[in-house]
């Protein structure tokens, strides 16, 4: 990883502070570009990942689209100069003001994630004179296999419209002159690493879309959301993703007929690897029952993950030496939970070490919060750093 590369030159930063490695980004991306580009695919980058500036800069240079969840990450991928028409927009649960914004921005698709914000699409876009193109999000009903935190197709999950819905969406929708509904948009959830998954996503799409054709429907798009995941155990292992293999699962088992749009919104994968959260080592001690804990100037208000999912970040002590020892790793802020690492055992931790946690580039910063009024963390960029 960047870090250790360049160790010494970190020593100077406030810590914790998020360090992202652009040439590897840069490398993800024409991964990703290359392998989607083969079978004509358009990939949307999920900004909800990671929204710093900089890093969509990247993104935008390499032709992505943007994926909103919110009217404000709409408005950053205008901002950061994405064109409206690569911009979709899913939720479940849009706000009047943030409808009106993204019509008027005329962005390329609403994803829809029910009949009722079906019906007040249409009455927003009927008021402001419009007609706004929407894809139907349908909750296919697939198990992603991953933690259940981040499963968003199963039955009876919040997300996206349940297929028992769709006969009372099509005897509405002759009423709807204010919504053009173009597609349809899944996303079954995050982190999935058994590309079976997507496999059977595949066959669901080709279910559905045949009993939507056989029901009147012509759509010209689909979007088959996001979710590969990234190899957290072994990130200088496996740095990038298997796009290759993931885009050739699609290319293999996507039946739709000749003609048809296939979007992804890949967040994780595009960005995961590339962050890193640099860290400083403030104190240790030892438990009652002989545990050595090392507490560091990080903590669940910079990376959330582990607190929340239990998620497991690899950690290196970039100061290194031969001497190991076992640690408790934990953050500063009072929650039990603010624990990254148990029974760890890394070169011995000394006040002052910088350590990092990997693969932090993805739900990382963009879930950073103030709790405990922390300062949100810094950036650091790996092309800005001077010698
Ligand atoms: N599309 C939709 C509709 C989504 O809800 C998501 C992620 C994506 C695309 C992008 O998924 P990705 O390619 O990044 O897996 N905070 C959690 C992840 C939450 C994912 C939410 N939705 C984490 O840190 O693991």
């Amino acid at each position: 990883m960047l870090s250790k590369t360049i160790a010494d030159r970190l020593k100077g930063f406030e810590t914790p502070f998020y360090l992202y490695d652009i040439d590897l980004l840069r490398r993800t991306l024409r991964a990703c570009a290359d392998e989607s580009s083969r079978y004509g695919y358009r990939v949307h980058y999920a900004i909800k990942a990671n929204y710093d500036p900089r890093i969509l800069e990247e993104i935008r240079s390499f032709g992505l689209g943007i994926d909103a969840v919110s009217g404000n990450e709409v408005r950053r991928g205008i901002e950061c100069g994405f064109p409206a028409r690569d911009i979709v927009y899913a939720g479940v649960g849009k706000s009047d003001k943030e409808i009106r914004y993204s019509i008027e921005q005329d962005i390329f698709a609403f994803n829809c994630e029910s009949f009722h914000e079906l019906e007040i699409i249409d009455g927003i876009a009927a008021d402001m004179g419009r007609k706004v193109r929407v894809a139907l999000r349908i909750n296919p009903d697939v198990d992603p296999k991953t933690h259940k935190y981040i499963s968003t197709g199963q039955a009876d999950s919040k997300f996206g419209i349940s297929y028992t819905e769709i006969d009372r969406i099509r005897e509405r929708m002759p009423q709807w002159k204010n919504i053009e509904i173009v597609g349809l948009h899944f996303h079954v959830g995050s982190q999935i690493v058994d590309l079976s998954v997507f496999a059977k996503l595949c066959e669901r799409v080709n279910e559905l879309w045949a009993w939507f054709a056989d029901s009147g429907f012509r759509f010209s798009y689909v979007n088959v959301g996001g979710g590969l995941g990234i190899n957290y155990g072994d990130p200088e292992g496996e740095p990038i993703p298997d796009f290759a293999g993931y885009f050739a699962v699609f290319r293999e088992h996507l039946h739709l007929g000749p003609g048809v749009e296939v979007h992804f919104e890949l967040g994780r994968s595009i960005v995961g690897q590339c962050g890193e959260l640099i860290s400083r080592v403030l104190f240790h001690k030892t438990t009652a029952s002989g545990k050595r804990v090392a507490i560091v100037d990080a903590s669940m208000t910079e990376l959330l993950r582990p607190a929340l999912y239990q998620a497991r970040h690899a950690i290196e002590n970039l100061s290194g030496g031969d001497k190991r020892e076992t640690y408790i790793i934990g953050g500063t802020v009072c929650e039990s939970s603010d624990i990254f690492a148990r029974d760890l055992e890394l070169p011995v931790l000394h006040r002052g070490d910088l350590v990092s946690l990997k693969s932090a580039g993805a739900y990382g910063a963009a879930m950073a919060s103030t709790y405990n009024l922390h300062d949100l963390p810094g950036a650091v960029y790996s092309d800005r750093l001077t010698e």
